[in-house]
Protein backbone atom coordinates (compact mmCIF):
# COMPACT_ATOMS: atom_id res chain seq x y z
CA UNK A 1 0.00 0.00 0.00
CA UNK A 2 0.95 3.31 -0.42
CA UNK A 3 0.74 6.64 1.43
CA UNK A 4 -0.10 10.00 -0.27
CA UNK A 5 -0.17 12.58 1.97
CA UNK A 6 -2.20 15.68 0.40
CA UNK A 7 -0.63 19.16 0.24
CA UNK A 8 -3.98 21.00 0.66
CA UNK A 9 -3.55 20.80 4.43
CA UNK A 10 0.20 21.67 4.52
CA UNK A 11 0.98 25.38 5.39
CA UNK A 12 1.40 27.39 2.49
CA UNK A 13 3.67 29.87 3.68
CA UNK A 14 6.11 27.20 4.21
CA UNK A 15 5.62 24.57 1.66
CA UNK A 16 9.16 22.96 0.55
CA UNK A 17 9.71 22.72 4.38
CA UNK A 18 6.16 20.91 5.21
CA UNK A 19 6.78 18.36 2.03
CA UNK A 20 10.16 17.49 3.02
CA UNK A 21 8.60 16.88 6.64
CA UNK A 22 6.75 14.09 4.82
CA UNK A 23 8.83 13.18 1.76
CA UNK A 24 10.84 9.86 3.85
CA UNK A 25 7.76 8.28 5.07
CA UNK A 26 5.44 8.80 2.23
CA UNK A 27 5.33 7.71 -1.57
CA UNK A 28 2.95 10.14 -3.53
CA UNK A 29 2.54 13.88 -3.11
CA UNK A 30 -1.15 14.15 -3.40
CA UNK A 31 -1.93 18.06 -5.45
CA UNK A 32 -5.54 19.34 -5.38
CA UNK A 33 -6.15 21.28 -8.24
CA UNK A 34 -8.80 22.95 -7.86
CA UNK A 35 -10.54 26.24 -10.00
CA UNK A 36 -13.49 27.65 -8.27
CA UNK A 37 -16.15 26.06 -10.74
CA UNK A 38 -15.93 22.19 -10.70
CA UNK A 39 -15.74 22.83 -6.82
CA UNK A 40 -16.49 26.03 -5.10
CA UNK A 41 -12.84 26.76 -3.91
CA UNK A 42 -9.64 27.99 -5.95
CA UNK A 43 -6.55 25.98 -4.39
CA UNK A 44 -3.31 26.54 -6.63
CA UNK A 45 -2.19 25.40 -10.26
CA UNK A 46 0.82 24.19 -11.86
CA UNK A 47 3.27 27.05 -11.40
CA UNK A 48 2.93 26.78 -7.54
CA UNK A 49 3.88 23.07 -7.65
CA UNK A 50 6.40 23.21 -10.47
CA UNK A 51 8.89 24.90 -7.56
CA UNK A 52 8.64 22.28 -5.42
CA UNK A 53 8.94 19.47 -8.55
CA UNK A 54 13.35 20.02 -8.60
CA UNK A 55 13.42 19.15 -4.64
CA UNK A 56 11.47 16.44 -4.16
CA UNK A 57 11.75 12.76 -5.38
CA UNK A 58 8.38 11.74 -4.51
CA UNK A 59 5.83 10.50 -7.33
CA UNK A 60 3.72 13.97 -7.61
CA UNK A 61 0.01 12.61 -7.99
CA UNK A 62 -2.31 15.32 -9.38
CA UNK A 63 -5.91 15.16 -8.80
CA UNK A 64 -7.55 17.65 -11.12
CA UNK A 65 -11.05 19.38 -9.27
CA UNK A 66 -11.48 21.06 -12.58
CA UNK A 67 -14.07 21.27 -15.47
CA UNK A 68 -12.86 20.71 -18.77
CA UNK A 69 -9.74 19.40 -17.47
CA UNK A 70 -8.23 18.74 -20.83
CA UNK A 71 -7.56 22.64 -21.00
CA UNK A 72 -4.79 21.93 -18.44
CA UNK A 73 -3.15 18.71 -18.52
CA UNK A 74 -0.52 19.73 -20.40
CA UNK A 75 0.34 22.71 -18.40
CA UNK A 76 0.56 19.96 -15.28
CA UNK A 77 2.42 17.51 -17.16
CA UNK A 78 5.05 20.31 -18.04
CA UNK A 79 5.02 21.09 -13.99
CA UNK A 80 6.64 17.63 -12.88
CA UNK A 81 2.97 16.14 -12.49
CA UNK A 82 3.20 12.11 -12.61
CA UNK A 83 -0.16 10.99 -12.29
CA UNK A 84 -2.90 13.16 -13.73
CA UNK A 85 -6.07 12.39 -12.44
CA UNK A 86 -9.42 13.99 -13.84
CA UNK A 87 -13.15 13.69 -12.51
CA UNK A 88 -15.41 11.30 -15.15
CA UNK A 89 -17.98 14.77 -14.09
CA UNK A 90 -15.94 17.45 -15.34
CA UNK A 91 -15.57 16.72 -19.12
CA UNK A 92 -17.69 15.47 -21.70
CA UNK A 93 -14.81 13.57 -23.54
CA UNK A 94 -13.48 11.70 -20.69
CA UNK A 95 -11.54 8.60 -22.81
CA UNK A 96 -9.97 11.48 -25.53
CA UNK A 97 -9.24 13.88 -21.99
CA UNK A 98 -7.34 10.59 -20.93
CA UNK A 99 -5.91 9.62 -23.84
CA UNK A 100 -4.18 13.02 -23.73
CA UNK A 101 -2.82 12.49 -20.44
CA UNK A 102 -1.11 9.52 -21.93
CA UNK A 103 0.29 10.98 -24.93
CA UNK A 104 1.85 13.23 -22.32
CA UNK A 105 4.08 10.24 -21.35
CA UNK A 106 2.22 10.99 -17.84
CA UNK A 107 0.26 8.23 -15.78
CA UNK A 108 -3.57 8.63 -16.06
CA UNK A 109 -6.28 8.56 -13.64
CA UNK A 110 -10.26 8.98 -13.33
CA UNK A 111 -11.67 9.96 -9.99
CA UNK A 112 -15.38 9.56 -8.89
CA UNK A 113 -17.35 11.61 -7.01
CA UNK A 114 -19.40 9.99 -3.87
CA UNK A 115 -22.80 10.29 -5.49
CA UNK A 116 -21.19 8.39 -9.20
CA UNK A 117 -20.99 4.66 -10.09
CA UNK A 118 -18.65 2.74 -10.89
CA UNK A 119 -20.72 2.02 -14.35
CA UNK A 120 -20.17 5.47 -15.45
CA UNK A 121 -16.38 4.78 -15.77
CA UNK A 122 -15.94 1.39 -16.72
CA UNK A 123 -15.48 1.88 -20.53
CA UNK A 124 -11.97 3.33 -19.73
CA UNK A 125 -10.93 1.47 -16.82
CA UNK A 126 -8.43 -0.56 -19.57
CA UNK A 127 -7.21 2.96 -20.19
CA UNK A 128 -6.36 3.83 -16.71
CA UNK A 129 -3.32 3.67 -14.44
CA UNK A 130 -5.21 4.58 -11.25
CA UNK A 131 -8.81 4.64 -9.84
CA UNK A 132 -9.47 7.40 -7.61
CA UNK A 133 -12.96 6.79 -5.57
CA UNK A 134 -13.89 9.81 -3.21
CA UNK A 135 -14.70 9.21 -0.33
CA UNK A 136 -15.95 12.79 0.62
CA UNK A 137 -17.51 15.30 -1.86
CA UNK A 138 -14.44 16.81 -3.14
CA UNK A 139 -13.54 20.65 -2.50
CA UNK A 140 -12.56 20.54 1.18
CA UNK A 141 -10.34 18.89 3.51
CA UNK A 142 -10.98 17.98 6.78
CA UNK A 143 -14.46 16.38 6.36
CA UNK A 144 -16.17 13.11 7.59
CA UNK A 145 -15.42 10.02 5.59
CA UNK A 146 -18.50 8.52 3.73
CA UNK A 147 -18.84 4.92 4.30
CA UNK A 148 -20.99 3.97 1.41
CA UNK A 149 -18.67 4.94 -0.90
CA UNK A 150 -16.20 2.06 0.11
CA UNK A 151 -18.23 -0.05 -2.10
CA UNK A 152 -16.97 1.22 -4.68
CA UNK A 153 -13.43 -0.06 -3.91
CA UNK A 154 -14.42 -3.52 -3.28
CA UNK A 155 -16.77 -3.44 -7.09
CA UNK A 156 -13.19 -1.65 -8.46
CA UNK A 157 -11.07 -4.44 -6.85
CA UNK A 158 -13.13 -7.12 -8.25
CA UNK A 159 -13.76 -5.90 -11.52
CA UNK A 160 -9.50 -5.55 -11.64
CA UNK A 161 -9.43 -9.34 -10.57
CA UNK A 162 -11.25 -10.76 -13.04
CA UNK A 163 -9.79 -8.30 -16.06
CA UNK A 164 -6.42 -9.47 -16.93
CA UNK A 165 -6.16 -6.24 -18.92
CA UNK A 166 -6.81 -3.87 -15.94
CA UNK A 167 -3.95 -2.79 -14.23
CA UNK A 168 -5.13 0.69 -12.39
CA UNK A 169 -4.28 0.98 -8.46
CA UNK A 170 -7.29 2.28 -6.53
CA UNK A 171 -6.86 5.40 -4.28
CA UNK A 172 -9.22 6.83 -1.86
CA UNK A 173 -8.96 10.59 -0.72
CA UNK A 174 -11.29 12.62 1.93
CA UNK A 175 -12.03 11.67 5.44
CA UNK A 176 -8.87 8.83 5.47
CA UNK A 177 -7.22 8.46 9.39
CA UNK A 178 -5.83 5.77 11.17
CA UNK A 179 -9.55 4.32 11.84
CA UNK A 180 -11.35 4.82 8.21
CA UNK A 181 -7.77 3.39 6.51
CA UNK A 182 -8.39 0.07 8.07
CA UNK A 183 -11.87 0.10 5.94
CA UNK A 184 -10.60 1.10 2.73
CA UNK A 185 -7.66 -1.46 2.56
CA UNK A 186 -10.08 -4.12 3.47
CA UNK A 187 -12.07 -2.84 0.53
CA UNK A 188 -8.88 -3.33 -1.45
CA UNK A 189 -7.57 0.35 -1.59
CA UNK A 190 -4.02 0.56 -2.78
CA UNK A 191 -3.18 4.18 -1.87
CA UNK A 192 -4.49 6.04 0.89
CA UNK A 193 -4.86 10.05 0.36
CA UNK A 194 -4.70 12.04 3.62
CA UNK A 195 -4.57 15.39 4.47
CA UNK A 196 -5.63 16.72 7.73
CA UNK A 197 -4.98 13.39 9.68
CA UNK A 198 -1.07 13.48 8.68
CA UNK A 199 -0.43 17.76 8.44
CA UNK A 200 -2.44 18.50 11.16
CA UNK A 201 -0.63 15.28 13.69
CA UNK A 202 1.99 16.07 16.21
CA UNK A 203 3.83 13.38 14.79
CA UNK A 204 3.59 13.32 11.39
CA UNK A 205 6.21 10.20 10.72
CA UNK A 206 4.04 8.05 13.36
CA UNK A 207 0.19 9.76 11.79
CA UNK A 208 1.50 7.67 8.81
CA UNK A 209 2.69 4.69 10.23
CA UNK A 210 -0.65 4.47 12.05
CA UNK A 211 -2.12 4.59 8.59
CA UNK A 212 0.01 2.06 7.34
CA UNK A 213 -0.36 -0.08 10.13
CA UNK A 214 -3.89 -0.98 8.84
CA UNK A 215 -1.98 -3.37 6.17
CA UNK A 216 -1.31 -5.46 8.63
C1 LIG B 1 -10.72 17.09 -1.11
C2 LIG B 1 -9.34 16.76 -1.62
C3 LIG B 1 -8.56 15.94 -0.69
C4 LIG B 1 -8.29 16.58 0.64
C5 LIG B 1 -8.37 15.49 1.66
O1 LIG B 1 -11.47 17.60 -2.11
O2 LIG B 1 -9.42 16.06 -2.84
O3 LIG B 1 -7.34 15.47 -1.26
O4 LIG B 1 -7.04 17.22 0.73
O5 LIG B 1 -8.32 16.04 2.91
P1 LIG B 1 -8.65 15.20 4.22
O6 LIG B 1 -7.70 14.04 4.24
O7 LIG B 1 -8.41 16.20 5.30
O8 LIG B 1 -10.08 14.75 4.11
ZN1 LIG C 1 -7.58 15.07 -3.60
Amino acid sequence: MKIAPSMLSANFNQLLAEIQTIEPYSDYLHIDVMDGQFVPNISFGAPVFSYLRSESQLVFDCHMMVQNPERYVADMAKAGADIITIHAEATQHLHSALQKIKDLGVKAGVALNPGSPVALIEPVLDLVDLVLVMTVNPGFGGQSFIESTLSKVEELADLREGEANYHYEIEVDGGVNDQTAVKCLQAGADVLVAGSYVFNHPDRQQAIASLRLGAN
